[in-house]
């Protein structure tokens, strides 16, 4: 990892600016609270990574929900996730019969989410469903897909916005590529 000074001179392009963030979640909003007025939700922010795409977006719809929280961390290294979950900080509420909406940052293989749906299901929700902010189908592992997806994006390792490179430039308030030298060393 390089020296921690600038952060954006690790970043070899902007994928995504600001603008295009805030201009396709704001149509993600719109589009979550047309298919869940009146059904009260519960949407849940999976820590860290989706931080900033949890808090624009919840902004952005306009039916009554509530807002919870979990931490999970995938066994294996930080590579190659093994698709095992363990949840480190469960969500406060009970989700039996209650719809559900898992806000995540990425689907890369689709392993983490695949076995954390696994996990959520057993608790019996009326409805579960999953958007992602961006989505890496090339890598796809598993057979899942996110129900609203922000942006379909190549196979390159990015940063910002919520996304880390070992913990690192989840301030970053746009998403970027990072430059190899940075993360191969
Ligand atoms: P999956 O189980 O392979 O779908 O892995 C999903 C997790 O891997 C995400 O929640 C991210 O934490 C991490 N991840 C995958 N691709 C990237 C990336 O390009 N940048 C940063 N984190 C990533
Ligand atoms: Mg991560």
């Amino acid at each position: 990892m390089a020296e921690k000074t600038n952060m954006n001179n690790d970043i070899k392009k902007v994928l995504l600016s600001e603008e295009q963030l805030a201009e396709r979640i704001a149509q993600m909003g719109e589009q979550i609270s047309n298919d869940y007025e009146g059904k009260n939700v519960i949407l849940v922010c999976i820590l860290k990574g989706a931080v900033h795409f949890f808090s624009d977006l919840s902004r952005r719809i306009t039916c009554h929900m509530e807002m919870d929280f979990m931490s999970i961390s995938s066994y294996g290294n930080s590579s190659k996730t093994s698709g095992i979950v363990r949840i480190s900080k469960d969500m406060d509420s009970s989700i039996t019969d209650r719809h559900v909406l898992i806000v995540e940052d990425i689907m890369d293989s689709g392993l983490t989410l695949n076995h954390l749906t696994q996990l959520l299901r057993a608790r019996q929700p009326a409805s579960l469903k999953i958007a992602c902010l961006l989505d890496k189908p090339e890598r796809r592992e598993c057979a899942i897909s996110p129900d609203y997806v922000g942006f379909v994006i190549p196979n390159e390792f990015v940063v910002g916005y919520g996304l880390d490179c070992e913990n690192y430039y989840r301030n970053i308030p746009y998403v970027g590529v990072m430059k190899e030298e940075v993360y191969q060393d």
